[in-house]
């Protein structure tokens, strides 16, 4: 089966992870340091909290605005499960906007329609890795969380995504294009944020004394805990696979880059099908996936058809306001129609030559 998602590890990685298990460490040591400084310097960051995945990354960022209970925060529907989650587990109440059906991202205008007395914040994700037009967002007044999870490569401007908003997020689990087992990390322009986020991640310690190895006070093991939070700690191993896997990004995405390419040169002029927005004017995107639309009403057929021809598709992702536990009375016209013709086909470094023409040719010849 062609997977739709996948990644390209090799001696690298293993070489890293040696190291760690030769140091006997596997948990929060150096490599997890070393990890978010050479991130931070790639992407011209103040900083990155690494944190155990992208979906914790967004609990903590919501949990650092410190936002009133019960208020209301405004994401896409169409999203990853658990950036509601996220929202949900802070006890704020999510409320889901639609979003633009070429780029598949918000606006400021779909945004707009969801403003309440009780929006507090809003967070917008950079969907497959197209940019969302920030400046636009960021104008509309409230903080503004911004995943990055699909983005880690895509820049508006010069400026890498995740930095732009109050609080960025990044994902590196499996399948993201820097990949590792799980991982995820925070960053912000605003360093309070990210001392409490370091301070939060580890069931809210602000100091151990095993940190400050201040032996010459009596119970040195005594810490302070300043807040209620969960432990959502990093490790060295994924670290590890997180520094191998940074050393060759440029790589990946060029990768990611040439099937990407490939697609849009193939499917650009067949009738039934509408393939995805490339970058605009200062952007740069990151080619996390390839969302095509069916037009032809076939998208199940299409998905199934290739399917038993070894090629798995999926659709990322059903829109957040159908799903029984978010279910809302909203309607989300182009999410609800993206939730009928959108279909993500393989894009990953490790596809071959062969296996993009199999997929080019099993398309083309769908009827
Ligand atoms: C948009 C988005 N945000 C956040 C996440 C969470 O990342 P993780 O899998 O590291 O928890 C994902 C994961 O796929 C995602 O797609």
């Amino acid at each position: 089966m062609i997977s739709v998602f996948g990644t390209l590890v090799g001696k690298e990685e293993l070489e890293e992870i040696k190291s760690s298990l030769g140091n006997h460490w596997m948990g929060l040591g150096p490599k997890v340091g070393l990890f978010e400084k050479l991130f931070s310097e790639r992407q011209s960051l103040s900083g990155l909290v690494m944190v155990d995945s992208g979906t914790n990354a967004l609990y903590l960022a919501i949990k650092l605005l410190n936002l009133p209970k019960q208020s209301e925060i405004i994401l896409p529907a169409l999203t990853w499960i658990g950036c509601a989650q996220a929202v949900a587990l802070n006890d704020h109440i999510p409320v889901f906007c639609d979003v633009d059906l070429e780029t598949q991202n918000v606006t400021a205008q779909t945004i707009k329609s969801q403003i309440t007395s009780k929006t507090s914040a809003i967070m917008v994700v950079h969907y497959a890795g197209k940019p969302v037009k920030m400046q636009e967002i960021m104008d509309l007044g409230y903080p503004v969380i911004e995943d990055a999870a699909h983005a880690v490569d895509s820049k508006i401007g010069g400026q890498f995504c995740g930095s732009l908003g109050t609080i960025g997020v990044y994902s590196f689990d499996a399948v993201k294009n820097l990949a590792t087992p799980e991982g995820g990390g925070i960053t912000s322009k605003n360093p309070v944020f990210l001392d409490m986020a370091r301070e939060m991640r580890y069931c809210g310690i602000a100091k151990s004394g095993f940190e400050a190895r201040d032996t010459s006070k009596n119970r040195w093991w005594q810490y302070q805990v300043r807040d209620i939070c969960p432990k959502l700690l990093p490790n060295d191993i994924c670290a590890s696979v997180g520094l191998a896997q940074l050393k060759k990004l440029d790589y990946l995405q060029r990768l990611r880059k040439q099937v990407w390419d490939y697609y849009q040169r193939e499917f650009t002029s067949v009738p039934w099908l509408a393939i995805p927005r490339e970058a605009e004017g200062n952007e740069q995107h990151s080619y996390f996936t390839y969302c095509i639309r069916v037009l032809n009403n076939r998208r199940d057929d299409l998905a199934r058809y290739l399917l038993e021809k070894g090629v798995y598709t999926t659709l990322r992702y059903e829109p957040l306001h159908l799903i029984p536990i978010y279910k809302s009375k909203s309607k989300l016209p182009i999410c609800e129609q993206l939730n009928e013709e959108a279909l993500s086909i393989p894009l990953h470094p490790r596809l071959t030559e062969s296996e993009i023409q199999f997929i080019v040719d099993a398309i083309m010849k769908f009827r």
